[in-house]
């Protein structure tokens, strides 16, 4: 048991005996945590057959040990426009860098993790495929690229590479007879692929009814899952898609839900494929290409060009699949769609409450999807599923394991969150629990949302956490409250000298919510005050950064 824990927190040390070149190193890069369970995985069954392996994380990892290595795996996520996760952004950098060393004697396998929702698919683990290459390593194993369905691809994927890793290191014994991966055991019964039924015990909207959207503040029930989590870490839920969105596809392509259809071995009518098993929210790459070949539109096929990325972000951002389809007609069956459609997958949500304070329950924030555009209705999957959900219904969940976004171990330490909009969730989990442990440290958050007066997400909380002091100090920023926008990373500026103090005395800080934009922002404001306050140069404040992160004193939930 010692073991498999070790194996789950990523920690387990080079076999003494072994030299670097007799063994097997796993190494993974992980921002939701799919990246670290495949890489758990695989350096669980190579064990299992007698390899001797290093399972690392990558901001473990000694740089100066890659020119010893010889067989080496890394399975690594890239965040949406082709970032690497901040757990390996200094050995990703080093590594893509001039100097890298020559790499003559590695034999290594790249799986890549990413989502197709994304122009930018798997690119970080393209572009380190190609690097090792380059630096004169040869492949054990051809670079895997695994979408949201992650085990699709990583299981094969895997498997592959295990035999091949098997073969080079010359291993005496069998391959144990196991034909599918097996999860590591762990205490945890209910996961991913066993997901607890969790009763809903509260479930209201936090905004005023004119905000103009919805968000909800849930509260469940974990009593009887043994189910535990931290501050940080985040719940899982497997959506049901809309009763209404599965009868617009039932409508548009005339299509009886009634109707059983066989694939993968499975046999449902339609309308529970359509509800349950298959994902109708999100565009991608290969549903483009699918919806090209059966409609023939040379155009659309057009756009999965490598020449034509922007146009490819311009669609995946303004279409569902639905529009596409409404877009480029074509006769489809029941089978065709089933078959083209990509299984549904969890959703993940920050987990607003800590349980010390709140003991068996679980709080999530959510802000629901519900717009009109192309003159359709349009819903986001999960967020429409748990916003009408009520204490009739019980939510398949799990809990998502975030070690990177943690409160600090030493309680004195001082905490700055920025959290605009639902990205405030996990801050309410700290400050509850920095209360409920009579944390010595202080704690100052930054929340921006569009109104004061209708948006204003948890006020209540917040200013009661004020006057106990479980909050010092709270800068607001209503963006649409003024004439011009006010955003978190004005208030940053505004706040340049006492911020910058903080983080000189040790403080840890945190940013929640939006990653293409807010997070992007907020990062580079915080450069500007280490330029103004530090008197760093730009290049200087970037890599003051960069350390931070990599020392986990910076921290960043966002997607
Ligand atoms: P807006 O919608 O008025 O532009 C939560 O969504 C809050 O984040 C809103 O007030 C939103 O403002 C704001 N927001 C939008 N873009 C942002 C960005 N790039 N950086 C910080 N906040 C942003």
């Amino acid at each position: 048991a010692a073991r498999a824990d070790q194996l789950q927190r990523g920690t387990v040390p080079a076999a003494p005996a072994k030299a670097i070149g007799d063994r097997l190193t796993i190494l993974y890069g992980s921002q939701t945590g799919q990246a670290k369970r495949i890489a758990t995985q695989l350096s669980a069954r190579a064990e299992a057959a007698g390899l001797a392996v290093r399972l690392v994380r990558a901001d473990s990892y000694p740089q100066r040990d890659l020119a010893k290595e010889t067989h080496l795996v890394v399975v690594i996520s890239t965040q949406g426009d082709a970032e690497p996760p901040d757990d390996a952004r200094g050995l990703v950098e080093f590594i893509l860098g001039k100097r890298a060393p020559r790499l003559p004697g590695l034999r290594y396998a790249v799986l890549g993790l990413g989502d197709s929702s994304y122009p930018e698919f798997c690119a970080i683990g393209r572009q380190l495929d190609a690097r090792f290459a380059e630096l004169g390593g040869s492949r054990l194993a051809p670079l895997g690229e695994a979408d949201v369905d992650v085990d699709a691809v990583a299981t094969p994927w895997t498997e592959r590479a295990f035999e091949q890793a098997r073969q080079a290191l010359g291993t005496t014994q069998p391959a144990p007879r196991v034909t599918t991966l097996q999860p590591v055991p762990s205490r945890v019964t209910h996961q991913r692929d066993r997901p607890f039924a969790a009763a809903v015990l509260d479930n209201q909207s936090i905004v005023a009814r004119d905000a103009g959207r919805d968000v909800r503040h849930l509260e469940l029930s974990l009593e009887g899952s043994g189910l535990r989590y931290e501050p940080g870490d985040a719940v899982g839920v497997w959506p049901q898609n809309p009763a209404a969105l599965v009868d617009q596809w039932l409508g548009l392509l005339k299509l009886d839900g009634e109707q059983v259809v066989y694939h993968d071995g499975k046999e449902w009518p339609l309308r529970r494929w359509l509800t349950h098993e298959r994902e109708l929210t999100r565009l991608s790459r290969p549903l483009i290409a699918a919806v090209a070949d059966a409609s023939g539109d040379q155009e659309l096929a057009g756009v999965l060009r490598p020449d034509q990325s922007s146009r490819l972000t311009a669609l995946l951002a303004d279409l569902q699949p639905i529009d596409l389809w409404r877009r480029h007609p074509a006769a489809w069956s029941a089978d065709e769609l089933v078959a083209a459609l990509r299984p549904q997958t969890p959703r993940l949500y920050s987990i607003a409450s800590s349980q010390k304070a709140v003991g068996d329950e679980v709080h999530l924030t959510v802000a629901v999807i519900d717009y009109l555009a192309h003159g359709q209705r349009h819903w986001g999957a999960a967020s429409s599923f748990l916003g009408a959900s009520t204490d009739e219904h019980r939510l398949p969940v799990f809990i998502e394991e975030n070690e990177r976004f943690r409160l600090p171990k030493d309680d004195s330490r001082d905490v700055i969150m920025i959290g605009p909009g639902t990205g405030v969730a996990p801050f309410r989990a700290f400050v509850q629990e920095r209360r409920e442990t009579a944390a010595r440290g202080r704690h100052w958050l930054f929340f921006g949302n569009r109104h004061f007066s209708s948006d204003f997400l948890y006020q209540i909380e917040w200013q009661a956490a004020l006057r106990d002091g479980s909050l010092d100090r709270l800068e607001l920023a209503f963006s649409r409250d003024g004439e011009a926008k006010v955003y978190v990373q004005q208030r940053i500026r505004e706040q340049a000298r006492d911020l910058y103090a903080w983080l000189q005395e040790g403080a840890h800080l945190y940013v929640c919510g939006d990653a293409n934009h807010m997070a992007k922002d907020v990062h580079a404001a915080l450069i500007e005050v280490a330029v103004s306050q530090g008197g760093q140069s730009h290049e200087q404040a970037r890599e003051w950064l960069s350390g931070l992160l990599q020392q986990g004193r910076y921290a960043r939930d966002v997607y």
